[in-house]
């Protein structure tokens, strides 16, 4: 399959809400998750939603044995979910510093809810249902934004904690 670009903070197309999909075992589903993984790995990205590569539909994927681009994480399950959804678990958020593939070279800090139970299907039509807290549970609120049309910037609370990577 293929590297595709990411559309980067400034495209209008980030801002769009993405579509329920309707069917997952469809030759396009498939390239396109294959196309996101190819493209989240060749940028060493914890997760891609399909806007980012231009594509306004509910899917996304995230995960990692190990990241470079967060190596103090815990790994999180290579996962594909379709037509996510969630519901908060507890009310208490914590903060953390974000980068995002569509924003380069940045990060902020953005609070988020710590423990969600998430689902979806997976690509072959399977139920994903998880309760997952930390990184994983940030990661998910992330992606699931990009469904939104929402980036973290948005959700910078302190405009002191958003920069370069290389100055902060
Ligand atoms: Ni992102």
């Amino acid at each position: 399959m293929a590297i595709r670009p990411i559309l980067r903070l400034g495209n209008p197309l980030l801002r769009q809400r993405s579509m329920e999909v309707y069917a997952v075992d469809t030759p396009d589903i498939r390239d396109l998750i294959a196309d996101m993984f190819d493209t989240m790995e060749a940028a060493d990205g914890a997760g891609l939603a399909a806007i980012q590569i231009g594509v306004p539909s509910r899917v996304m994927i995230f995960g990692f044995e190990a990241n470079e681009r967060y190596p103090e994480v815990e790994p999180i399950p290579i996962t594909v979910l379709v037509n996510p959804k969630s519901n908060v678990l507890d009310d208490t958020k914590n903060g953390g510093w974000e980068g995002c593939l569509s924003v380069p070279g940045m990060r902020g800090y953005v609070e988020r809810f710590s423990r969600i139970r998430y689902s979806g299907i997976d690509q072959y039509g399977n139920l994903v249902d998880r309760e997952v807290d930390g990184f994983h549970a940030r990661v998910f609120q992330h992606e699931f934004d990009h469904l939104e049309g929402v980036l973290y910037p948005d959700l910078i609370e302190d405009p002191l904690k958003f920069g370069l990577e290389e100055e902060l």
